[in-house]
C-alpha cells in the first residue's frame, strides 16, 4: 500500500499520509489540509465517510457483520462473559481477574447510593415525562452532587468518577421506571451481583418478597452486552465530542443520552414495538407497511432496519432474535408481535428494495420484544439501552480524556450572504 494519497486542487499537488489500523482499515490523515491548500476542507453530512479519532475499543466491519470489543467477539462475550466483566474489558481494555472483577464490584457498590435529594428533582416531572429526559437530567444533576467528578486530572479522580456512575447509573435507571409507575424509590442489595440488583430495584415490590427469576437475570445480561459498545454513532460521538471541551463525564454523558433518544438511534427499539403493535392492531397486514417503507412519498420506515455501518445482517440481531424465541419459551409467554417482526423480517430479506439497500434487522428489531416480555414499558426500552451502552460511553470518553485529544470543532462551508449594508428601520 502507497504511504501517501496525493489531492490535486487547482493544478497543485499535495500529498497526504495514509493511515491503517489493525484491522487494515486506512483512512487519509488530512490534519493539514486546511493550511498547505490555503483554506481548502472536507465536506461530509453525517460524517459517512470521516473518521472522527483513532479507537481501540470497538471494531465493526459492515460488510461482514463483525463486531468485536477489545478483539473480543460479541458472539463469544454474549455467551461465556457477564456484563460487569465486558464492562470491564471497555473500560480497562482487558478481561479482569476475578480479584480485578471483585474489587470493581465492591467500589462500584461503595458509590451506588445516590443523594435523596435528586428524589426532589425526579417529584418535579410529570409522571407523563418521557423516561430518557428524565434520565438525562437527573444524569446531568448527578455532577451538582458529585462535584469531583468534574476535573479528573489524575487516574484515581477519573477511576472515582466511573464507579460513581456505574453504581448510581442503574439507581437511577430503576426511579425513572418507578417514579412513572407510583412506586416508592429504594436501593437494591449489595449482596447481589450488579445485573441482579438492577432487577430487584426496578421490580421489587413494597409489600413482597422479591424473588430473583434467573431467565430474566440471563436475558438482561446478555442484552446490556450486546449493547455496551458500537465505535463512533452518534450517541458515543456526542459524548465525546462534549467531553473534548472538559466538561465532566456525568455532563457528556448525559448529552449521549439525549442523543440515544432519537428514534433513528437508540429510540428505535421503542419505535420497532409501536410499529409491530400498530402492525397488529391493522390488521397484521406487513405488506401494507413494507409499501409504505418503500414509498419516498410516505415518511414511514421499517424501524429497526437499516444500519449506517452493517450493510450485513447486525451480528447482535442474529443472538437476540434466538434469545427472544427462548426467553419467551422459557417465560411461557405468547406475544404476537414476535410472529410479526419475523414475517417482516423475512419479507424485507426478500424485497429488492432491501436487499438493493442492505438494509438488514438491526440490534434494535428484536430486543423490544424481550423487554416487554420481560415487564419493562415501552418507553424504557430506550433507557435500557442506555444502562447497557453506559461503559462503552464511559470507555470512549477516558480514552478521548487520557489522549488529551483537542476539543471538538467541526469547520463548515458558507452559503449565506456575502457582505452587505446595514439599514436602518426606516429603509427596510
Ligand atoms: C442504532 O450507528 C450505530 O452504531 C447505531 C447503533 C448503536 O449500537 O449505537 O447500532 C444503534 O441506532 C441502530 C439503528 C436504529 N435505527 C432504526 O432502526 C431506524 C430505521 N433505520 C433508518 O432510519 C436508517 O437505516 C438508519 C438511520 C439506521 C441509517 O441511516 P443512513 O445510514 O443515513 O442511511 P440512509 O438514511 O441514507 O438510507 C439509505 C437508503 C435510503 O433510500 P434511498 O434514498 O437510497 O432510496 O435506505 C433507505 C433510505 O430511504 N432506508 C430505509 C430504511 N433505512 C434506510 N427505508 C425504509 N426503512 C428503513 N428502515
Amino acid at each position: 500500500m502507497s504511504e501517501t494519497a496525493t489531492l490535486e486542487i487547482n493544478g497543485q499537488k499535495h500529498e497526504f499520509p495514509l493511515i491503517k489500523g489493525t484491522e487494515n482499515e486506512v483512512a487519509i490523515d488530512i490534519k493539514t489540509l486546511r493550511g498547505v491548500t490555503g483554506g481548502v476542507t472536507t465536506i461530509d453530512p453525517g460524517y459517512k465517510n470521516t473518521g472522527s479519532c483513532e479507537s481501540a475499543i470497538t471494531f465493526l466491519n459492515g460488510e461482514e457483520g463483525v463486531l468485536r470489543y477489545r478483539g473480543y467477539a460479541i458472539e463469544d462475550l454474549a455467551e461465556k462473559a457477564s456484563f460487569l466483566e465486558v464492562a470491564y474489558l471497555l473500560i480497562f481494555g482487558e478481561l479482569p481477574t476475578k480479584v480485578e472483577l471483585d474489587k470493581f464490584h465492591a467500589d462500584i457498590k461503595e458509590e451506588s447510593v445516590v443523594d435523596d435529594d435528586i428524589k426532589k428533582i425526579l417529584d418535579a416531572f410529570p409522571k407523563t415525562a418521557h423516561p430518557m429526559g428524565v434520565l438525562s437530567s437527573l444524569t446531568s444533576a448527578l455532577t451538582a452532587f458529585n462535584p469531583t467528578s468534574v476535573n479528573v486530572d489524575s487516574e484515581e479522580d477519573m477511576y472515582r468518577a466511573i464507579v460513581k456512575i456505574m453504581g448510581k447509573f442503574p439507581v437511577l435507571v430503576a426511579w425513572t421506571m418507578r417514579k412513572q409507575k407510583g412506586l416508592p424509590l429504594d436501593y437494591g442489595d449489595d449482596s447481589i451481583g450488579y445485573v441482579e440488583n438492577v432487577l430487584k430495584m426496578m421490580f421489587k415490590k413494597p409489600n413482597q418478597e422479591y424473588v430473583e427469576n434467573s431467565i430474566l437475570i440471563n436475558a438482561l445480561d446478555k442484552l446490556l452486552i450486546l449493547h455496551a459498545d458500537h465505535e463512533q454513532n452518534c450517541s458515543t460521538s456526542t459524548v465525546r465530542i462534549v467531553g473534548s471541551s472538559h466538561a465532566g463525564l456525568f455532563a457528556s454523558l448525559s448529552a449521549g443520552i439525549s442523543a440515544l433518544w432519537g428514534p433513528l438511534h437508540g429510540g428505535a427499539n421503542q419505535a420497532v414495538l409501536e410499529m409491530l403493535e400498530a402492525i397488529k392492531e391493522d390488521g397484521g397486514d406487513t405488506k401494507k407497511f413494507m409499501a409504505k417503507a418503500k414509498d419516498k412519498q410516505d415518511p414511514f420506515r421499517l424501524m429497526g432496519f437499516g444500519h449506517r455501518v452493517y450493510k450485513n445482517f447486525d451480528p447482535r440481531a442474529k443472538i437476540i432474535k434466538v434469545a427472544a424465541d427462548e426467553v419467551l419459551a422459557d417465560l411461557g409467554v405468547e406475544d404476537p408481535v414476535l410472529d410479526i417482526a419475523k414475517g417482516l423480517a423475512a419479507e424485507a430479506l426478500s424485497d429488492e428494495y432491501f436487499v438493493k439497500r442492505k438494509l438488514y434487522p438491526n440490534v434494535d428489531f428484536y430486543s423490544g420484544i424481550i423487554y416487554r416480555a420481560m415487564g419493562i414499558p415501552v418507553e424504557m426500552f430506550t433507557v435500557m439501552f442506555a444502562l447497557g451502552r453506559l461503559p462503552g460511553w464511559i470507555s470512549q470518553w477516558k480514552e478521548m480524556r487520557t489522549r488529551k485529544e483537542p476539543i471538538g470543532r467541526p469547520r463548515q462551508v458558507y452559503t449565506g450572504e456575502n457582505y452587505r449594508e446595514f439599514k436602518t428601520i426606516d429603509n427596510r
